[in-house]
């Protein structure tokens, strides 16, 4: 790519400041509209979104879901039309019971566990600019992938595996949070939060160890969908929850084809999964978002051409490795591979499907270093460096500077010989997040500091765009350092310098999550999620509007905050960030 703007300066806009605002700030001479808010129709003729809740499962099943998060652009405009038209697609992390009903998440029916999985999953819509404004297109391609979506397996873990063998067929995909996007053209949706829908009212059930690994429990996150729904109740058929935990698969140009679970990838609370190529062969970073959990790297068997010429999939043919950091700035890639290492039959490991259905525990045995949040995963298009989030945790270990460890960092690395296949790299520290208020070992410029890195990407031009992810129960509060950060934003850095600036705040509760660009960098779209998300700084939340503190986008005040994307355009044409 071409450097843009001023010749040697990657950062040439005017940095924001922190803000507490219910508004979405964007620098002098952007332009910042809202696309597809949770609830608009995806046809023409659709259903309309009703502001009291009151839609039913099937409305949303044919609307946009609910807490937008990854997001990738796939032009579809022809020539230089490829950056006015193309299909957005974008995941929906999970649904606030409290917003989605009317009547809130106390009594939990089988139509509320409807509604709830038709707000999660996928949106896939096409889009185009006209006169400067980008509109959703009434497209045959628009289409929904919910948790009631049917899906296939493939890769090492088979649908006919006894593990997946639940009562019903095989469907949906939940918590997808960040997402990937493959050289040939599909989109790779990552199951992470997955345990927190499933529990049990049933006394005498017990996690296994596997299930514990995984944070399966009786009360899940509280949606309470196994009250109605005894596909979520892990007594009454317990391998449903074994069907989650993967990347999935869609293929956003065919409308009909079903999306397909890749258990090469491993069964993890997949974060994303970042694809970059080497001499033809992918590979595929992936972060377990928890804290003292791990990164994982998939490395293709083949150049991904020929195994699509020979009608295999790329995901499904290669080796899971997860990573281990040294103190001295070294590090491996070990193999999750049964019978290498620890993961032996003498060691009580079945066979590679075992492995994968196991990863946690796999990587466990082989020695991987827990890190505190890994998250995203971008790798610069240039040079191949790797940089990931880490966003908060309990800190220590070679990677973990501080402890605890509120604020994060952003970890780099360089595969050896600058080969994405290498098993050993040599790793830094890149950022470290933070208020030098509290921390005096942060070095950044108090103007620009910023705390929890999420989203995570770097352009065609080398800008490291770096979005933030503050938890409700941290944001704006002193108690936890974080009382002149602000509300979540977007920041950019230039990897050669270090330099960061602090490109847009968010409203009020939200996180600023997926970013994704058309071709010439001229449009960038992100995400808000979450705006208004009840927090113990901005008041109590009232019957008649459950999350008072924001009202973004509507300000309606007798509506309810909503998820968007926002679409980000320079008002002189140029691109983003210069
Ligand atoms: Fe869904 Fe790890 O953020
Ligand atoms: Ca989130
Ligand atoms: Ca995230
Ligand atoms: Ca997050």
């Amino acid at each position: 790519g071409r450097p843009g703007g001023r010749p040697g300066k990657l950062l040439g806009f005017t940095a924001v400041a922190p803000s507490t605002a219910d508004t979405f700030v964007v620098p002098p001479g952007y332009t910042a509209d809202v696309l597809i808010p949770w609830g608009t129709p995806l046809r023409a003729d659709g259903p309309k979104w009703r502001r009291d809740g009151s839609n039913s499962a099937a409305d949303q099943a044919v609307q946009i879901g609910m807490n937008h998060d990854g997001m990738h652009f796939f032009p579809t405009g022809r020539g230089r039309e490829c950056d006015r038209r193309g299909v957005l697609v974008l995941n929906h992390e999970y649904v606030d019971q409290s917003l989605l009903f009317p009547d809130g998440a106390a009594v939990m029916t089988k139509e509320k566990v409807d509604k709830a999985l038709a707000g999660h999953g996928v949106s896939i819509v096409e889009v185009a600019e006209e006169r400067g404004r980008w509109k959703l297109v009434d497209s045959r391609l628009n289409r929904r992938v919910t948790g009631a979506t049917p899906m296939r397996f493939s890769g090492p873990v088979p649908a006919a595996h006894p593990a997946l063998a639940a009562k019903g067929p095989v469907l949906g995909t939940l918590n997808n949070c960040s997402s990937g996007y493959t050289p040939w053209g599909t989109y790779l949706a990552c199951e992470e939060n997955w345990n927190s829908y499933f529990g049990t009212d049933d006394a005498s059930w017990k996690a296994t160890p596997a299930q514990a690994r995984y944070g399966v429990d009786k009360a899940g996150f509280g949606y309470n969908w196994h009250k109605a729904d005894p596909r979520f109740d892990l007594a009454a058929d317990p391998n449903e929850v074994n069907r989650f935990g993967w990347v999935v698969e869609i293929d956003p140009f065919d409308g009909r084809s079903t999306p397909v679970k890749r258990t090469a990838l491993g069964r993890i609370k997949h974060e994303g999964a970042t694809v970059t190529e080497s001499r033809g062969r992918i590979v595929v970073y992936t972060g377990d978002d928890q804290d003292k959990e791990y990164v994982y790297k998939f490395v293709g068997s083949s150049p991904w051409r020929s195994l699509r010429a020979r009608g295999k999939s790329p995901l499904d043919h290669g080796t899971l490795y997860v990573a281990k950091f040294a103190a001295d700035g070294t590090g491996t890639w070990l193999p999750l591979v049964f019978g290498q290492g620890a993961l032996t039959a003498a060691n009580g490991w079945a066979d590679q499907a075992d492995v994968l259905l196991r990863t946690r525990q796999a990587a466990d045995a082989v020695g991987a270093t827990p890190l505190d949040r890994p998250e995203w995963v971008a790798v610069h298009p240039h040079n191949k460096d790797v940089f990931l989030t880490l966003t908060n945790g309990s800190g220590g270990g070679p990677v973990g500077p501080r402890t605890p460890n509120p604020y994060g960092q952003i970890v780099r690395w360089r595969e050896d010989r600058g080969d994405s296949t290498s098993l050993t790299f040599r790793w830094d520290i890149f950022l470290l997040a933070g208020d030098p208020k509290y921390d005096p070992k942060v070095t950044l410029p108090e103007a620009q500091i910023f705390g929890s890195p999420d989203g995570l990407a770097v352009d065609d031009d080398g800008r490291l765009w770096i979005q933030t992810d503050i938890s409700n129960s941290s944001q704006n509060l002193p108690a936890k350092g974080y009382d002149r950060i602000g509300n979540n934003q977007m920041l950019a850095a230039d990897p050669a310098t270090g330099e960061v600036r602090r490109f847009l705040t968010g409203p009020r509760g939200c996180e600023i999550t997926g970013v994704t660009f058309t071709p010439d960098q001229r449009t960038m779209f992100v995400n808000v999620q979450h705006p208004g998300e009840a927090t113990t700084a901005w008041g109590t939340p009232t019957p008649q509007n459950p999350r008072a503190v924001s009202n973004w986008p509507d300000f309606d005040p007798a509506g309810r905050p909503r998820s968007a994307t926002v679409v980000i355009r320079k008002a002189d044409g140029g691109k983003i960030g210069t």
